[in-house]
């Protein structure tokens, strides 16, 4: 299972085009907690200033898992957060059957506020070629006792091996930006856009963690969980409808690279994909410096000796801050072939004129997502290697 997982992980650099995210399966459930109907109405009458959810780390920390609560009773399913997509899709009891093994699903017909979308359909692929699709319903989604009373549930019908196959993951919430959202014929707002209204602040933050508790806070920024000041960069909608950004210049080892200089400065923060996927020039400069790094040319992946040293990668983000990477995490994890070589977290755009900054870089980091000002803002915090 973890090696399949891992496979379906590097096909996103595989790239296949456009990238977005990577992504996985799914599981079933019904826990259904005790609030009613009445309860989550009355809930939304209050204005909500805050939030604060867990996502739970996945193999690898491959990928983050939040909580929703959908429909009346509520369901609850774990869903992959992604910013680098605009989709919330849930496994639906019309998954075929031999699909649905280890995943929760949301049934419509099971919730007293449910409503179809009459002849709304769905597709999308992602960057590592996984797809799904199917319906649209709307119903009641809280994230983090949050509610978004009318929100555009994406109903699964059929999911590509990378979502079945591998266990735990229900869905997807994309916490991209809605002009990405893929609900024809009329696109759908995102579970952010929906409830942004009732925020204090319109922004959310992301405190993932290596081996330690993560947290995604909503409509506020707790600085008790980074250090120093946040350094803040304008924001951009790119064509994945993710958060872009330019990234300036970079270091490895503690010594300036410079990009090259035929290739874009942008960047996504992408909590939907593993790995940093960035310039053949930063790699070479990077793997030249790992005693028996290489390339494996069939995988298109870099691979060295597990457990080798080092060097840390940094991030110009703005003048000032250089956001460092530390060497721990660009080991991401043992090949299938062979035991004794692991991939790196650092991998090939091959050419895509984009990078990928995915939950590597961003585990690194305390990250304000800030919608409501149009930038990303970045915060050094204390490690556990
Ligand atoms: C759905 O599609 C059917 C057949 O194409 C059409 O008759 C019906 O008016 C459509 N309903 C809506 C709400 O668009
Ligand atoms: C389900 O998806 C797979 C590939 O993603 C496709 O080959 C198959 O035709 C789809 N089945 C249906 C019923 O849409
Ligand atoms: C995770 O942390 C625990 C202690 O909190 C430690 O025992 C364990 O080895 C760590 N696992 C990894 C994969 O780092
Ligand atoms: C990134 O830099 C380009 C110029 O290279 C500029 O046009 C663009 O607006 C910048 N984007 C952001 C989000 O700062
Ligand atoms: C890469 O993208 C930048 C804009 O972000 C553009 O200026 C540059 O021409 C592109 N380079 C190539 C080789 O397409
Ligand atoms: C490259 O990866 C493949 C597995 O995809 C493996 O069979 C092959 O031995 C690897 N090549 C090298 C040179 O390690
Ligand atoms: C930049 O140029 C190098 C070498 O000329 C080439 O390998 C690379 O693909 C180019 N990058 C882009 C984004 O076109």
């Amino acid at each position: 299972m973890c090696t399949s997982t891992l496979r379906q992980l590097l096909y996103s650099v595989a790239l296949l085009g456009v990238l977005a995210a990577t992504v996985h399966g799914v599981q079933l459930s019904h826990s259904v907690a005790s609030s009613s109907a009445a309860d989550i109405y009355h809930s939304t009458k209050a204005r909500y200033n805050k939030g604060s959810e867990s996502p739970e780390p996945y193999t690898w920390d491959s990928q983050f898992l939040v909580q929703l609560e959908i429909g009346t009773p509520p369901q609850l399913l774990d869903l992959v957060l992604d910013t680098g997509s605009s989709d919330l899709w849930v496994f639906s009891p019309q998954v075929p059957d031999w699909q649905k093994p280890g995943h929760n699903e949301y049934d419509p017909s099971l919730s007293s506020t449910s409503k179809p979308m009459p002849n709304a359909t769905w597709a999308v692929r992602y960057g590592d070629g996984s797809t799904s699709q199917g319906n649209v319903v709307t119903d009641v989604v809280s994230v983090a006792g949050i509610p978004s009373l009318s929100q555009a549930v994406e109903t699964a019908t059929n999911v590509s091996i990378d979502f079945y196959g591998s266990p735990r993951a229900d869905g997807i919430i994309g916490f991209g930006f809605s002009q990405r959202n893929k609900v024809k014929p009329q696109p759908q707002k995102t579970w952010f856009d929906n409830i942004k209204g009732t925020l204090k602040h319109g922004l959310f933050t992301l405190d993932l963690r290596h081996n330690d508790s993560s947290t995604l806070d909503i409509g506020f920024v707790d600085h008790s969980k980074h250090t120093g000041k946040v350094e803040y960069l304008p924001t951009s909608v790119t064509h994945q409808g993710a958060w872009g950004f330019n990234g300036t210049g970079f270091t490895v080892a503690g010594r300036q690279v410079d990009p090259p200089a035929n290739s874009s400065v942008l960047c996504i923060a992408d909590s939907g994909s593993s790995l940093m996927i960035i310039d053949d020039i930063l790699l070479s400069t990077f793997y030249a410096l790992v005693p028996a790094a290489s390339y494996n040319a069939t995988e298109q992946l870099w691979v060295f000796p597990c457990g080798a040293e080092l060097p840390d990668f940094g991030v110009r983000l703005g003048d000032r801050f250089v956001a460092t990477v530390p060497p721990s995490y660009l080991e991401f994890g043992q090949t299938g072939y062979d035991p004794d070589l692991c991939y790196g977290s650092l991998q090939s755009n091959a050419g895509l004129n984009l990078s990928i900054y995915g939950i590597t870089f961003l585990k690194s980091l305390f990250v304000v997502f800030d919608d409501e000002n149009s930038r990303l803002g970045f915060a050094r915090k204390p490690l556990i290697a």
